[in-house]
């Protein structure tokens, strides 16, 4: 038996008992003839003494010798401590050791396993296995763990049942490039790995599963962000003979019982909103609402003078930062600074100050009075005390560039509680967009959503302004979940397919499984998928996935640990048929 409690358990009840106890020395304080050592294991830390007068000499001396991290066994008494620790859960008791044995010696880590660590963000990468020690980030693998098992209990109380589905695959279109596989067997062939298994989950729905999840691993070669990773997870979710407020309300009750459960937070209320007035009222598909801040269209009001920048914009756009005329000429130019960054690319920002007189002060007063200012606050919804924040340009552009402000600056004022939950229904996405690049249209979220049943007979006139039955879950302004109801006929499909470019071979040979099972008795069906890393985070009160899984990939893509991607020798390449110019 290697122990008889874990380093988490041990009360004052306990004193008295002998208990034997194995973990990784925390740390050691040597006074001579007494000596302490944190002992530490996944449920906590429990203090052990060795003292001259009580422990054997032999293992007093042995005690001397241990290093942080050496993997020990004790056996011994508990306790009362002299000097009590009300910070730490064993607090009230120590364990007089009258036995030691030395498990395995460990070499002094690279960083401080403590919850504030010395360690830089790529160093704890690499020794991963050490970083896992450390509070914040166990406890975020508990907490992940915590949230997976509500989704599973949750779903399953609602009658959706867990099917598998294969990693091996065709490519399927979701957006971003795949990854791919070659294959041994199949030269010249390629297995892709699924960017999401969304063809297998409506073949899931014509075979009569009816309701179906998956906490599932997704694959995308994409560009990578604090909320994104190359391999991460979904909830995916289909159901059948479902329309989309069903599907809202399904996922609404799951995100209600997580937030509960898992943050004891009760939500009221699901607000929704289309996407065209997400991006006029936010200027982005996920607003976070936990603060105002709304877009106040300034045109009607502002292009009306002399002021030839406002004249010749398309969209002149402000809006009221609560208690920003408390801001000095400092801390304004510090944000126009932040706005001409590259990143947000804008050419400046016009302000007007609202003082507690009643009296506006703008940074063009030259062209704009009085009343002119008075109705841009009104527009905007600016109190006295407020500043509001103009920019004007391009309507895509601008509305992009006083979003990014106005969550900079939302940061900046510390309204962005993270132990608030507000959800928001994004929905009536479009159902294509057109890519500059390759001058054609795309399926905006991906090429097996419906159009609005309406809407089909704009395809050919006006293809960039169907909508479709399409909809994101945002909470606090990060998507965590999208979905949409499904195409489930085949000349509608393949409708579909020839608005995005492809021939009818082309489609027959990249969709010809799904195009055939239509023809077998598909059910209406939709659904969606959350981005678990993402959900957990923003549980967890962060936005920065990496934290929230085991073994992420840094900004590169790397696994840094393993040293992922790597080469691989000739005779494996020779095998997958592969010709690599190895420079
Ligand atoms: P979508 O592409 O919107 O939909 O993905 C669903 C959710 O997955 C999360 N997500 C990511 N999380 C971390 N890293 C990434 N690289 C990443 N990419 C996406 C997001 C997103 O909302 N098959 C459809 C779902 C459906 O229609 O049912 C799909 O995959 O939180």
């Amino acid at each position: 038996m290697y122990r008889s409690h874990h380093c988490g358990q041990l009360r004052a009840l306990n004193i008295n008992e002998e208990v034997t106890l194995s973990g990784w020395v925390q740390k050691s304080r040597d006074k001579g003839f007494v000596i302490w050592v944190d002992l530490r294991d996944r449920y906590g830390i429990t203090q052990l003494i060795f003292d001259a007068e009580r422990t054997p000499e032999v293992i007093v001396n042995m005690a001397k010798s241990l290093g942080r991290e050496f993997v020990i066994q004790v056996t011994g008494t508990v306790i009362e401590r002299t000097s009590k620790n009300p910070n730490l859960e064993t607090g009230d008791i120590e364990v007089l050791v009258s036995k030691l044995t030395v498990l395995n010696e460990a070499k002094v880590p690279p960083f401080t396993i403590e919850d504030q660590t010395d360690g830089g963000e790529e160093l704890r990468m690499k020794y991963r296995y050490l970083d896992i020690r450390r509070n914040p980030v166990k406890n975020n693998l508990i907490f992940r763990h915590k949230v997976t098992q509500e989704v599973r209990s949750y779903l399953s109380s609602q009658e959706f049942i867990e099917v598998e589905t294969p990693y091996l695959i065709k490519s399927t279109p979701e957006g971003a490039r795949d990854f791919v596989v070659p294959s041994r067997m199949n030269e010249g062939q390629f297995y892709a790995l699924p960017q999401s298994p969304q063809t297998f989950k409506q073949l899931l729905m014509v075979g009569g599963m009816d309701k179906y999840f998956q906490i599932v691993k997704c694959f995308r070669d994409e560009d990578l962000r604090a909320d994104r990773q190359p391999e991460f997870t979904q909830i995916d979710c289909e159901m059948a003979f479902v329309n989309q407020e069903d599907i809202l309300n399904i996922f609404e009750g799951l995100t209600r019982h997580l937030i509960k459960s898992i943050q004891g937070k009760d939500i009221s209320s699901f607000p929704r909103m289309t996407y065209d007035d997400a991006l006029q009222t936010y200027g982005n598909d996920k607003p976070d609402i936990r603060f105002g801040m709304k877009f106040g269209e300034l045109n009607a009001v502002s292009q009306h003078k002399d002021f030839g920048v406002f004249n010749s914009a398309e969209l002149v756009v402000g809006i009221a930062v609560p208690g920003g005329n408390s801001f000095t000429r400092k801390e304004i130019d510090s944000i126009i600074n932040w706005l001409k960054r590259p990143q947000v690319g804008a050419l400046g920002m016009i302000y007007s100050r609202c003082n507690d007189d009643g009296t506006y002060k703008s940074s063009v007063d030259k062209f704009y009075d009085q009343e002119d200012l008075a109705q841009w606050a009104q527009v905007t919804g600016a109190q006295a005390g407020d500043l509001v924040c103009v920019l004007s340009g391009p309507t895509d552009k601008v509305r992009t560039q006083l979003s990014a402000l106005r969550m900079e600056l939302a940061e900046r004022l510390g309204l962005r509680n993270p132990k608030e939950f507000a959800p928001l229904w994004v929905t009536d996405f479009p159902l294509l967009e057109w890519d500059e690049d390759s001058k054609r249209f795309h399926a905006m979220h991906h090429p097996f959503t419906a159009p609005k049943p309406d809407q089909i007979k704009l395809l050919d006139s006006d293809p960039g302004a169907v909508k479709a039955n399409a909809y994101d879950l945002v909470l606090n302004g990060n998507e965590i979940g999208g979905g949409s109801i499904r195409i489930h006929d085949k000349a509608t499909q393949a409708l579909m397919f020839n608005h995005l470019g492809f021939t009818p071979e082309e489609a027959k040979e990249q969709f010809g499984f799904l195009m055939n099972a239509f023809e077998y008795g598909a059910p209406p069906h939709g659904g969606l998928a959350f981005g678990l890393d993402r959900l957990v985070a923003i549980l967890g009160g962060q936005e920065t996935i990496r934290d929230f899984i085991a073994f992420p990939k840094n900004n590169s893509g790397r696994d840094v640990m393993i040293d992922a991607p790597s080469a691989i020798d000739a005779a494996q390449l020779n095998e997958l048929h592969l010709k690599v110019d190895l420079k």
